[in-house]
């Protein structure tokens, strides 16, 4: 069993067979994970945490989840049980202790920090608090969140534990998806959602309250709100003061004043106390029991398999509790899901069944939906997710946590390049990651965690990550900006973006025509930051206004802009799919390509079932998902452009390079020539050489100059999403980049 430290780790690494592993059909899986027990049972998540001396108490009330269950007299609404059972859940919620002294000390200062375990409510509860206790005033509360699956789902839990319906009392707003009313006093949203809403209202004078849900993470737009909200204060209150003065003052400059609330899962709260000149920062307990971690004995080559295993020796081996598996992202969690259903499906009948559950930001929210419903008896839930269930998303019932160490993160690859763009790379997750990720399995009794990593490996990680401002591209952030007249350079930020990529940013503003010589911005930029889009894709559309092809161009746009991608590209099965896809191809590559694809699905849309759509879609290799997401896109991009007197129904007919010319002017950074060789490209405004992806329907093809969407590093650099265009179009362009003077 599990429990031994280095026990029964056999010299040769081998084990006897995990019982039942014959009849699971694990035969060929015969190698069993060692594990080395690292925790001593010491809690997961103080082990190692003790910086800046900041120390939290999470063994708070570990027995008495239970104790008051029961139906308490005085919940008013209490109309179905199932309501009742909600607002019994909310009353045993760590934070529910807390209420009081919280509401204290937010209806009394301008910005509070608040630090938590997750799992505590401080998502959940905090935005409840604030309305029913009346401090939020008539205003609406804004909760952001990194991330949209959060976003929506929060919303819609915050909605049924108010008894309302989504839309109502509570609402939500991610980029191409908004449900709100009239009513609607708590607003979960991304936190780049709300930057947009700085371009119409600087002050953000609708909401009274901004929780800055998550700001661990420190992504770029967190940052951005962080930083403007500070600003705000100055002009919505008079100040930020810190604690004991200010009360007086508080309402001294304007009668709508704004409170802030940072809620953060770790221990950074002391850098965002600091920025906000020492604000207080409160403390919630969690609920915490020990977890008991273990690592491999040696490094594993291939984390999928070595997860599969690990998850059927606990299947095999261990008490009931579900088990929840961290993976990079969408394709390896897909492909670990396929391969424990096909086990599970050999186990022997009299063995508990397995309920997978994927979890991913790409995610359809009714699949989302179902890791939060309670597993069926004799079964045991299986969730496989990315690093949204670490702080983002709490599930309950894991006991069980299989953590690969790896997470996808986005990196602006600025001086490999020349150009710049952003890449998104498996990497090794950090120290604290691997922490939070170990705590997911000790909410609601002792729990373990298995990591498929060493212990060294645990050690060699770094403590945290850097935050998104100094690793990502801040294109779209300058541009924003510019349109509130900032410039990026100028603010005071918790951390500052380097020069390097400040300049980066501005140079693709330029190529974009976005802004001018001086550096101001320009109509063109101003509508570009206008569109729910990056800036290179919104110029793209823009282009398509001069060159006659809007309708093509949004569709294009439309596909790039959705969450997951519309080709599936299963590397054994790629001639195949070229196969059956040839009827969309197109001879100037991907983006009209996709254009015939789209139409296609409409044609079959307009006349068959919806069964007989998906099936078709299947057929094709193509990911009705993407059609589905794309379609609502292009509705919203469709909206914006009738917003802005621009008429989206020209179209190109049968002169693609029309497109394409459109295409170019947004991926102008994204071009290259071809080589003497004959099958390389090099960048025509950076130093790398790029090959065509083998997936493109260009792939093979001998073609003077390409634009692309993206760069994906295997082997070699390729990129993808392409399409040919004439050398001519450089040449115009050329004369008009010269005049850039960094
Ligand atoms: O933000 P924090 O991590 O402190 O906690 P939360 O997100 O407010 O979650 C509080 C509780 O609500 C957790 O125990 C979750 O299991 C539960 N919850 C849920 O059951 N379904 C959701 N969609 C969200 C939260
Ligand atoms: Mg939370």
């Amino acid at each position: 069993t599990m429990n031994g430290k280095i026990n029964g780790v056999h010299p040769n690494g081998r084990q006897p067979a995990v019982n039942g592993s014959g009849k699971a059909g694990l035969q060929s899986r015969k190698r069993k994970h060692v594990y080395m027990d690292a925790s001593d049972d010491e809690p997961a998540d103080t082990k190692g945490h003790k910086a800046n001396g900041v120390t939290i108490n999470v063994n708070g009330r570990d027995q008495q989840f239970r104790r008051n269950s029961g139906n308490l007299n005085g919940t008013s609404s209490a109309g179905s049980s199932k309501s009742r059972e909600l607002q019994e859940q909310r009353k045993q919620l760590p934070i529910a202790q807390g209420r009081e002294a919280l509401i204290e000390q937010i209806a009394n200062h301008h910005v509070t920090v608040l630090l938590g375990e997750t799992g505590s409510g401080k998502t959940t509860q905090v935005p409840q608090y604030l309305l029913e206790s009346g401090i939020a005033g008539s205003g609406i509360i804004a909760v952001t969140q990194p991330r949209r699956v959060a976003a929506t789902s929060l919303a819609a839990r915050v909605a049924a534990e108010q008894g309302t319906t989504l839309g109502g009392l509570v609402g939500y707003s991610v980029r191409f998806d908004e449900v709100a009313g009239p009513d609607m006093r708590i607003k979960y949203m991304t936190d780049g959602m709300l930057v947009r809403e700085l371009l119409s209202d600087p002050l953000l004078t609708r909401y009274s309250v901004v929780v800055v849900d998550e700001a661990h993470e420190r992504t770029l737009r967190t940052d951005l709100l962080i930083t403007k909200l500070k600003t705000i204060l100055k002009k919505r209150n008079g100040g930020i003061f810190p604690e004991g003065k200010g009360k007086g003052k508080a309402a001294a400059t304007s009668g709508n004043p704004l409170k802030v609330i940072i809620m953060s899962a770790t221990l950074d709260a002391e850098k965002f106390s600091k920025f906000y000149n020492n604000c207080k920062i409160l403390y919630v307990k969690g609920r915490q029991h020990s977890v008991k971690i273990y690592h491999t004995a040696e490094s594993q080559v291939d984390y999928v398999d070595a997860a599969l295993r690990t998850f059927f020796q606990i299947h095999v081996d261990h008490p009931p509790g579900d088990v929840l598996i961290f993976l990079p992202g969408q394709e390896d969690i897909e492909s670990l899901d396929k391969s424990i259903r096909l086990y599970a499906n050999r186990l022997p009948v009299d063995k508990m069944a397995v309920m997978t559950c994927p979890m991913f930001a790409a995610l359809p929210p009714a699949q989302q939906a179902k890791i939060f419903q309670s597993t069926p008896t004799n079964t045991r839930k299986c969730i496989l997710a990315t690093n949204i269930a670490e702080t983002s998303i709490t599930i309950p019932g894991i006991k069980y946590v299989i953590d690969t160490g790896k997470h996808k993160e986005k990196l602006h690859l600025a001086h490999d390049t020349g150009s710049g763009f952003d890449a998104l790379l498996t990497r090794d997750i950090t120290k604290s990651s691997a922490m939070q990720r170990a705590g997911r399995a000790g909410r609601e009794d002792k729990g373990y965690c298995f990591r498929l990593y060493t212990e060294e490996a645990f050690e060699a990680m770094a403590v945290s990550s850097e935050p998104e401002i100094r690793r990502t591209s801040l294109t779209s952030a300058a541009l924003q900006l510019k349109c509130l007249d900032e410039d990026i350079e100028d603010l005071d930020f918790m951390d500052r973006p380097d020069v390097e990529s400040i300049m980066s940013a501005l140079k693709s503003l330029w190529f974009l025509n976005a802004i001018d010589k001086s550096r101001r911005i320009t109509d063109a930029g101003r509508s570009m930051a206008a569109f729910p889009l990056e800036p290179n894709l919104a110029s793209a559309v823009l282009e398509s206004v001069k060159n006659t092809c809007t309708l093509e161009v949004i569709d294009i746009v439309s596909v790039l802009s959705s969450t997951s991608k519309l080709f599936f590209d299963i590397s054994d099965e790629r001639e195949a799919a070229a196969e059956v896809r040839r009827k969309f191809r197109h001879r100037s590559g991907d983006h009209m390509t996709i254009v015939n694809a789209l139409r296609s699905y409409q044609d079959v849309a307009a006349t068959e079932s919806k069964a007989a759509r998906k099936e078709w879609c299947r057929k094709q290799y193509l990911n009705e998902r993407t059609l589905l997401e794309a379609i609502k896109i292009r509705d919203q991009l469709r909206a914006t452009c009738e917003k802005m007197g621009i008429d989206w129904r020209t179209s190109a007919q049968d002169d693609e390079k029309l497109v394409t010319k459109s295409l170019f002017r947004g991926l102008v950074l994204h071009s290259a020539l071809l080589q003497p060789d004959g099958i390389t490209f090099k960048q025509v405004y950076g130093r790398s050489v790029i090959k065509i992806h083998p997936g493109s329907t260009l792939a093979d093809q001998k073609v003077p100059a390409i634009i692309y969407d993206e760069l994906v590093y295997t082997n070699h650099i390729y990129a993808r999403g392409v399409s040919a265009i004439p050398k001519a179009f450089l040449a115009e362009i050329s004369i008009q980049i010269k005049n850039w003077v960094a």
